[in-house]
C-alpha cells in the first residue's frame, strides 16, 4: 500500500502560504493530507483547498503531536525559532521560508536546481532561500560551473508582495506617511533604497542576506559580492541586474545556449523586438527569466545580465515545494 504523507502548512493565510497551496493544487500530489497552521490572530479562517473546505488552526507546541511528515513553515523568523525545532524533534522535516536558519553551518540552504545534493545534509530543517537570491543563483550557477565567477554587483527592482500582505496593501492603498502597514515611507510612486533593517555597515540585511546566501548556496566562499536591493511600486515579481566577472572569458552565444538549457530558466533575449524579461510575463510562474545578456566592455571576462521570477512562488513556495518533492 502506499503510504500517505501529512503535511503541515504553517503561516497558511499568509501570501507565501496561500500561494503553497495554490501550488500543491497544480501538482495535486497522490497520497497527501494536509494541516494548515496560523497564528492565534486568524485561526478559525476557512480556505478553499483542493475542493474541500479547511479551518485554520492556532499553531502551539502540540500542534505536532499528531506526527507529520513535512512541514512548510512561511511565518516569520521568530516563529520558524520557536516552533521548527519542535517539529523536527517530532520527526517531521520542516523546510522554512524565513532567514532564521540559512545560515547555520549544519542547515542546507537549498534551491533544486542549484544544489538538491545538500538536502541530505540536513537534520531536520532545511532553509530556503532569500527570494532575490534564489533567482539570481538558478542564473548563476551553470555560469559559475563554465567559467568561474570572480565578482557579482547585485541591483535589485523588488516587487511589494515581497514584504507580505501589508506590503501588498501599502502599494494597493496608496498609503500615505500617517497610514502606512509596512514600509518607512509610501511605495506608490516611490523607489525604496531599504530593503530589511539597515545593519552597522550601512548596508540592509536583504543585502547582507543575497551576499551570504549566494556564497553558501554556490558553495563558494571566495566570490566577491556587493548589492543595493530596492523596493519599486510593483505587485509581484522581482528584477534583478547581474553584472558578473569572470576568472575566464566566454563567448556570447555560448552564455544564451548555457542559460536557454538550464533547468528552471527561461532565456528571454531578443532586445531588437523588444522582447525581454518583465513582471507581467514572470507572474504565475515558476521559472527563472533572463535577458539583456550582454558583454561589460568596462572590464574583462564580465557580463551583464537582467532576471526576472515570481518571488512569492519561485522565491518561496514553489522552491520549498519543489524541495519536498525531491525528498519523495
Ligand atoms: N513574500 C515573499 O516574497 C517571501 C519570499 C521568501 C520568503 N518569505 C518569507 O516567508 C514568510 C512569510 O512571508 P509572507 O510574505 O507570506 O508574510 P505574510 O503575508 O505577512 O504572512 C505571514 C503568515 O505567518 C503567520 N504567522 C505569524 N505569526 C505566527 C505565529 N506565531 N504562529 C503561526 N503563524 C504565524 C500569519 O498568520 P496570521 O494570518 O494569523 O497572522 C500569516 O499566515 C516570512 O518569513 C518571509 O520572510 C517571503
Amino acid at each position: 500500500m502506499n503510504k500517505t504523507y501529512k503535511l503541515a502548512i504553517v503561516g497558511a493565510t499568509g501570501l507565501v502560504g496561500r500561494t503553497a497551496l495554490k501550488v500543491l493544487e497544480e501538482k495535486n500530489l497522490p497520497n497527501f493530507e494536509y494541516k494548515l497552521f496560523c497564528s492565534k490572530k486568524s485561526a478559525g479562517t476557512t480556505i478553499k483547498f483542493l475542493g474541500k473546505d479547511y479551518i485554520t488552526e492556532e499553531l502551539t507546541e502540540n500542534s505536532f503531536d499528531e506526527g507529520f511528515d513535512f512541514a512548510i513553515f512561511s511565518a516569520g523568523g521568530d516563529t520558524a525559532k520557536k516552533f521548527a525545532p519542535i517539529a523536527a524533534n517530532k520527526g517531521c522535516t520542516v523546510i522554512d521560508n524565513s532567514s532564521a536558519f540559512r545560515m547555520d553551518e549544519d542547515i542546507p540552504l537549498v534551491v533544486p536546481e542549484v544544489n538538491p545534493e545538500d538536502i541530505n545534509l540536513n537534520h531536520g530543517i532545511i532553509a530556503n532561500p532569500n527570494c532575490s537570491t534564489i533567482q539570481a543563483v538558478v542564473c548563476l550557477k551553470p555560469l559559475d560551473d563554465k567559467y568561474k565567477i570572480k565578482r557579482i554587483v547585485y541591483s535589485t527592482y523588488q516587487a511589494v508582495s515581497g514584504a507580505g500582505k501589508n506590503g501588498l496593501e501599502d502599494l494597493l492603498n496608496h498609503s500615505q506617511e500617517n497610514d502606512l502597514k509596512k514600509f518607512p515611507h509610501p511605495i506608490y510612486n516611490n523607489c525604496l533604497p531599504h530593503i530589511d533593517v539597515f545593519m552597522d555597515d550601512g548596508y540592509t540585511k536583504e543585502e547582507h542576506k543575497m551576499i551570504n546566501e549566494t556564497r553558501k548556496i554556490l558553495g563558494r566562499k571566495d566570490i566577491k559580492i556587493t548589492a543595493t536591493t530596492v523596493r519599486v511600486p510593483v505587485e509581484n515579481c522581482h528584477g534583478e541586474s547581474i553584472n558578473i566577472e569572470f576568472e575566464n572569458d566566454f563567448d556570447l552565444d555560448e552564455v544564451k545556449m548555457l542559460l536557454k538549457n538550464s533547468n528552471g530558466v527561461i532565456l528571454l533575449d531578443e532586445p531588437q523586438n523588444d522582447v525581454y524579461p518583465l513582471a507581467t510575463i514572470a507572474n504565475g510562474s515558476d521559472s527563472v527569466y533572463v535577458g539583456r545578456i550582454r558583454r561589460d566592455f568596462s572590464q574583462e571576462n564580465s557580463l551583464n545580465l537582467w532576471c526576472v521570477a515570481d518571488n512569492i512562488r519561485k522565491g518561496a513556495a514553489s522552491n520549498a515545494i519543489q524541495i519536498m518533492e525531491k525528498m519523495l
